[in-house]
C-alpha cells in the first residue's frame, strides 16, 4: 500500500489573485496597531518583524517613506555597547536581529545610523575556531548564525573580518548524505536550513562544494500534490517554504524542477481576503508568513512584485545599489 502524503487540499473558493492593496494595509495597520495582542507579544522578534515587513512592502512598492525616519530611530535604539543588535531595546543583542537591523538599514540606505566598526567587532567576537558562530554570548551554534554573520558582514562590505576558510569548512561539515544541510554536524537536513547554508557558501563564492543534481532532487520533492513545499519530509506544505525550498532551488540554478503554477495557486490561496499570508489556507496570517509568501511569488516571476535576491532576501535594487553579486550556479 502507498503511503499517503500528508497534504491539504485547497478549497475551491480559495484567493486566485494577489491581493496587493489588501496586503500594504495588513501590514501598516499590524505596525500602528501597537497595544493589539499580536504586536505586544512579538516584541521578542520585533526587528526581524520589521524586516519581513518592509521586505514585503518594498516587493509589492508600497514602502512609503513616511515612518523611515521613525524605523530607523528604533533601529538604532537597538544597539548595544557591544555593537550587537537586539530585537527590542529592553533586550540583549544576538546575531539573528543584528543582521535584521542591518538588512531594515540598507533597505533604506540608511547604514550610517548606527556604528557599523562596532557591528563588526560583534560579529567576530561570535565566531569559533572550528568557523561556526555562536547566535549571542550564551554560546548556542547553528548554521542560521553563520548566514547571519556572513551576510551581515557581506552588506557592511566587510568580509575581510573573518576567516573564510574556517567558515566554510564548518558549513561543509554540516552537509549529509542527501546533499543538504542542518543546524550542526550530523543535524537532520531541513529545507531553512539549507537556504542558510547555501546563502553562506554563495556570499563566500563556495557553491562549487556543493552537488547540486542531488541537493536539487531532496529540494524539489519538498513538492507535494497540492503544489506547497513542506520543509522535510512529512511535515505539511506551509507558504514560508515557498522561499527557503524555491530559493535554495534558484541558488543551485534548479528552480525549474519545481510546478510553478501550482506552487504559485498554492500561495495565492493562503491569502486573507482581508489581507496577510498564513502557512495554509485558511490559518491565522503573520507579516512572517507575507513576506516570505510574497518572497516565493517574486521567484516565481509574479510581475507585479519586484525582484528579491536569492542570497540576501532584500529587492534586487538595494542589492545592486550595494554593488554585490552573491554566486548563483547557472541552470
Ligand atoms: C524555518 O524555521 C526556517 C529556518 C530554520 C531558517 C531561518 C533563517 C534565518 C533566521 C536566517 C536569516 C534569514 C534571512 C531571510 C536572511 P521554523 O522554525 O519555522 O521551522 P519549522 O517549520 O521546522 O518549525
Ligand atoms: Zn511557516
Amino acid at each position: 500500500m502507498a503511503y499517503p502524503l500528508k497534504d491539504i487540499q485547497i478549497p475551491e473558493d480559495a484567493n486566485k489573485e494577489l491581493l496587493i492593496a489588501k496586503h500594504t494595509k495588513y501590514l501598516y495597520d499590524f505596525a500602528e496597531n501597537k497595544d493589539s495582542f499580536e504586536y505586544v507579544m512579538t516584541e521578542h522578534l520585533r526587528l526581524s518583524g520589521i524586516f519581513w515587513s518592509i521586505t514585503a512592502l518594498d516587493l509589492m512598492g508600497t514602502l512609503r517613506d513616511f515612518n523611515k525616519e521613525d524605523i530607523i530611530e528604533i533601529v538604532k535604539s537597538c544597539q548595544h555597547s557591544n555593537g550587537g543588535l537586539s530585537a527590542a531595546p529592553r533586550l540583549d543583542s544576538h546575531i539573528l536581529y543584528t543582521l535584521s537591523g542591518v538588512q531594515i538599514l540598507v533597505t533604506f540606505d540608511a547604514l550610517n545610523a548606527i556604528n557599523a566598526d562596532a557591528v563588526v567587532d560583534y560579529v567576530c567576537s561570535l565566531h569559533q575556531k572550528d568557523g561556526s558562530f555562536f547566535g549571542d554570548k550564551w554560546g548556542e551554534v547553528d548554521t542560521r548564525f553563520s548566514l547571519c554573520a556572513v551576510a551581515t558582514l557581506a552588506l557592511l562590505k566587510r568580509l575581510d573580518a573573518i576567516d573564510i576558510e574556517s567558515t566554510t569548512n564548518y558549513i561543509l561539515s554540516c552537509m549529509n548524505f542527501d546533499g543538504g544541510f542542518g543546524r550542526r554536524p550530523h543535524s537532520e537536513t531541513h529545507a531553512g536550513q539549507v537556504y542558510c547554508c547555501l546563502a553562506t557558501l554563495s556570499i563566500l563564492n563556495q557553491l562549487h562544494h556543493v552537488n547540486a543534481e542531488q541537493l536539487g532532487w531532496w529540494l524539489c520533492e519538498r513538492q507535494l500534490p497540492s503544489g506547497g513545499l513542506n520543509g522535510r519530509p512529512e511535515k505539511l506544505p506551509d507558504a514560508c517554504y515557498s522561499w527557503w525550498v524555491l530559493t535554495s532551488l534558484a541558488i543551485i540554478g534548479k528552480l525549474h524542477w519545481i510546478d510553478k503554477d501550482k506552487l504559485s495557486a498554492f500561495i495565492l490561496a493562503c491569502q486573507d481576503s482581508d489581507g496577510g499570508i498564513a502557512d495554509r489556507p485558511g490559518d491565522e496570517v503573520d507579516p512572517y508568513h507575507t513576506n516570505f509568501g510574497l518572497a516565493g511569488l517574486s521567484l516565481l516571476g509574479e510581475n507585479r512584485l519586484k525582484k528579491i535576491n536569492p542570497v540576501f532576501c532584500l529587492c534586487q535594487d538595494v542589492i545592486d545599489r550595494l554593488k554585490l553579486k552573491p554566486q548563483i550556479l547557472d541552470p
